[in-house]
């Protein structure tokens, strides 16, 4: 929230949006935003369009996020809970293609548990053993992969920080500038 009005950001996309609680929260604060939900479950979208329905500043499209494009620039991406949905050796692309959604100001945000976590490591054990059960999930990133994908994407990691105090899950922003 601190980012978004810091920035003055005003075009928010957020990509598998779930239900989504992240942009209903967010649109409480800025009801002029202009805010995107990509979701690619259709039963979840739909909760999503529910939950949503009478916040008129919210539009839920059911998509595939490696086959959708925005039709305006954004100031803000949000990555919340999803890196593990995508192969890691995907990611470098995905993160690619939405550095080039992004306006001059804008920034990427991710959350997620960090493999490996300097604070919580069991917290992201857990997560990581969970997930290797699924056949279409995949291991969470480490701290190291972040920085090497910013620094290979040109993208500066101007925060991250533990989301809770144990640790383990991370809020992190990666920006244009
Ligand atoms: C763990 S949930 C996180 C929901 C929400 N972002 C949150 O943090 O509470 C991940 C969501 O991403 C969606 N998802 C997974 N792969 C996706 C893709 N390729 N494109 C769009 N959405 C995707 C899933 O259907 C799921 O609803």
């Amino acid at each position: 929230m601190k980012t978004i009005k810091k920035n003055k950001m005003e075009r928010i996309i957020d990509i598998g949006c779930g239900e989504g609680g992240y942009l209903s929260r967010i649109s409480q604060k800025f009801p002029h935003a202009k805010l995107a939900g990509i979701e690619i479950n259709e039963d979840v979208a739909e909760s999503a369009r529910t939950n949503c329905k009478d916040i008129p500043n919210i539009n839920i499209v059911t998509a595939d996020v490696h086959e959708y494009s925005p039709d305006h620039q954004a100031d803000l991406i949000m990555v919340n809970n999803l890196l593990h949905y995508i192969q890691p050796e995907d990611r470098k692309q995905l993160l690619s293609r939405l550095k080039s959604w992004l306006s001059r100001k804008g920034s990427i945000t991710i959350i997620t548990p960090i493999l490996h976590s300097k604070k919580g490591e069991e917290f992201s054990s857990v997560f990581n053993s969970f997930f290797s059960a699924f056949e279409n999930l995949y291991p969470t990133p480490t701290e190291e992969d972040i920085h090497r994908l910013a620094k290979e994407l040109k993208l500066r990691v101007k925060t991250f920080k533990p989301v809770v105090t144990e640790g383990g899950w991370y809020f992190i922003q990666l920006s244009n500038r």
